[in-house]
């Protein structure tokens, strides 16, 4: 038994051929989804952010611990912080701590070290993961499945930002801590993934990626 009070479910059974619809409908919308790396600088509706935002939040997680934080940045002075700490650990990424075999894996996309769009993109959310709440009296309260739930949550954050417009970068800088540091989040509270959100600039060109195919996807039992 629930220890919450219950609720009647609130459900929209509808009709088989609406599911199908539904379902192709929004393969098509997401399957228009892309990763850019060409921001324009035009500001976007930072009101649209935050509903996307309320809507990772809807995501399930391990417990309910719903074990995230979203910062939303747009103070120019932030973002150049962010820009030149990312560059720092990305130089150093790319000069040493690449194998051989990453680096031949990241070759096709030509991405590199420099990542301008940082400075002007209108709004850098970075997600952190919380992996223990901190109770009033100081001690600690364990969150669970916390990669889990910031994965399922980051995507419906990203399919929700695509919905309304908007694209994103999921972008790794790693090792990420100097996020929390220049954002000065408390230390139950680690990056999970920067993400630049704008509009993409007119010259804007993405990589001509494949997706796989349904049959190299799924397999049916
Ligand atoms: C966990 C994760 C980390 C990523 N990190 C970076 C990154 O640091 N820099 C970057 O340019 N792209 C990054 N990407 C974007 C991928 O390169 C991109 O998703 C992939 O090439 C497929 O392209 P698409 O998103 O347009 O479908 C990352 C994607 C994921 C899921």
């Amino acid at each position: 038994m629930s220890e919450y009070p219950t609720v009647p479910l609130s459900f929209s059974r509808r009709p088989e051929a609406q599911v199908r619809e539904r379902a192709h409908a929004f393969y098509e919308l997401m399957d228009l989804r892309r990763s850019i790396r060409q921001f324009s600088a035009e500001p976007i509706p930072l009101d649209a952010v935050r509903e996307a935002i309320r809507t990772a939040g809807t995501a399930p997680s391990g417990a309910h611990k719903q074990p995230w934080r979203f910062v939303m940045v747009t103070d120019p002075a932030l973002k150049h912080e962010i820009r030149l700490a990312a560059e720092v650990e990305e130089r150093e990424t790319y000069e040493q701590r690449m194998s051989d075999e990453w680096r031949a894996a990241l070759a096709p996309l030509g991405t590199d070290e420099n990542k301008p769009y940082l400075d002007h993109v209108p709004v850098i959310i970075v997600m952190f993961r919380v992996d223990y709440d901190l109770r009033p009296d100081g001690s600690r309260s364990k969150n669970y499945y916390v990669q889990e739930s910031c994965g399922i949550a980051l995507g419906m954050l990203i399919a929700a930002l695509h919905n309304a417009g908007l694209a994103t970068l999921t972008h790794t800088p790693s090792p990420m801590n100097f996020l929390a540091k220049i954002l000065q989040r408390p230390k139950n509270e680690r990056p999970f993934m920067l993400l630049p959100v704008g509009y993409p600039s007119p010259d804007c060109r993405v990589p001509d990626l494949a997706r796989k195919p349904l049959e190299q996807l799924l397999i049916e039992v």
